[in-house]
């Protein structure tokens, strides 16, 4: 047995001794994904989270998702391996921020995307993800509405809905610095592949493309179509469940530099030191939980495509 093998053995041994369940983003490294008992978007894993009968959470991903985790499931303990695993873009908009944001636009409602702390969330009326931004500002009926904190999924529901939207300056740096030159290189170096890209990406990136998706619906959409060749406009960790889902495609990364340094500092060590000692602990404070809930109530309740 080697060493990968060992340590996702003995983390599900304790998982289950315990009663945990494994949640792992599709960023994560593969042997995470690998280990974990569901893996997914963001949207997925809030709802598998909310779900779940299991009596710990381990969450493999960011700090704001394991928030969110606690936001719907307070009576569980969630756990993230590696405190320090944070997002850069959540880090962008603090609730005070916020705050004076929302002054300038009296009135009117915030659509805050799911990659954002639990205050910013306790401070909107409704969360989106990136499989259902263009629907939930759609179902706010609002003439005008605040997107915080990505700019980039900002204008990308801009270009779907004739509602006017301020946006928030926030982006993610991963994908924000996709430029169009590297595209076009892939593009060139596979001309028969299909280009899929995640809305957090800049417009001129988006322009080129042939599907903008969530990284759960670039697995789906590479899954139910007939293409052979996909070139992969997001963190390159989605790269490995496209592979193992499709084996008889390829999948190319629209550029080798999409790498989400925070995603990656969970391995199985961490993992296991985790679940050994149950922490570190993300509890969201109830006051904030309370008000972070009915933002992210509110978009389960939009109906998606
Ligand atoms: P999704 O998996 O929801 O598409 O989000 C991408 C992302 O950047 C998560 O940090
Ligand atoms: Fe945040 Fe971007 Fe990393 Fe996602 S890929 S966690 S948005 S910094």
């Amino acid at each position: 047995m080697d060493k990968i093998q060992e340590l996702t053995k003995r983390i599900r041994d304790l998982a289950r001794e315990k009663n945990a369940i494994i949640l792992a983003h599709n960023y994560q490294v593969p042997e995470v994904q690998d280990l974990a008992d569901l893996t997914g978007d963001s949207l997925a894993l809030s709802i598998q989270a909310s779900k779940t009968d299991a009596d710990i959470i381990v969450f493999c991903g960011v700090h704001f998702m394991a928030e969110a985790a606690s936001i719907v499931c307070p009576d569980k303990k969630v756990i993230i391996p590696v405190k320090e695993a944070g997002c850069a873009m959540a880090d962008m908009l603090t609730a005070e921020q916020l705050r004076a944001f929302k002054k300038e636009h009296p009135g009117v409602p915030v659509v805050t995307y799911v990659n954002s702390t639990a205050e910013v969330k306790a401070e909107s009326d409704i969360c989106c993800t990136s499989a259902n931004a263009i629907q939930v500002v759609k179902w706010t009926k609002a003439p005008e509405v605040i997107m915080t904190p990505d700019r980039n999924l900002a204008q990308w529901v801009r270009r779907h809905t004739e509602q006017t939207i301020y946006s928030w300056d926030g982006y993610c740096p991963i994908h924000d610095e996709l430029t169009v030159e590297e595209v076009k290189k892939a593009m060139k170096e596979h001309p028969d592949a299909v280009l899929m890209a995640h809305p957090e990406c800049p417009e001129r990136v988006l322009e080129l493309a042939h599907v903008v998706r969530s990284t759960s619906g670039m697995l789906k959409y590479a899954k139910e179509t007939d293409y052979k060749e996909y070139i992969v406009a997001t963190e390159t960790g989605l790269l490995h469940p496209l592979k193992k889902q499709n084996p008889d495609k390829r999948f190319y990364p629209a550029s080798p530099n999409m790498i989400c340094k925070d995603m990656k500092k969970t391995g199985l060590e961490e993992i296991l030191r985790a679940l050994e000692q149950e922490e570190p602990v993300v509890k969201v404070p109830e006051e904030t939980r309370i008000r972070a809930f009915k933002a992210v109530e509110r978009m389960m309740q939009v109906p998606r495509d």
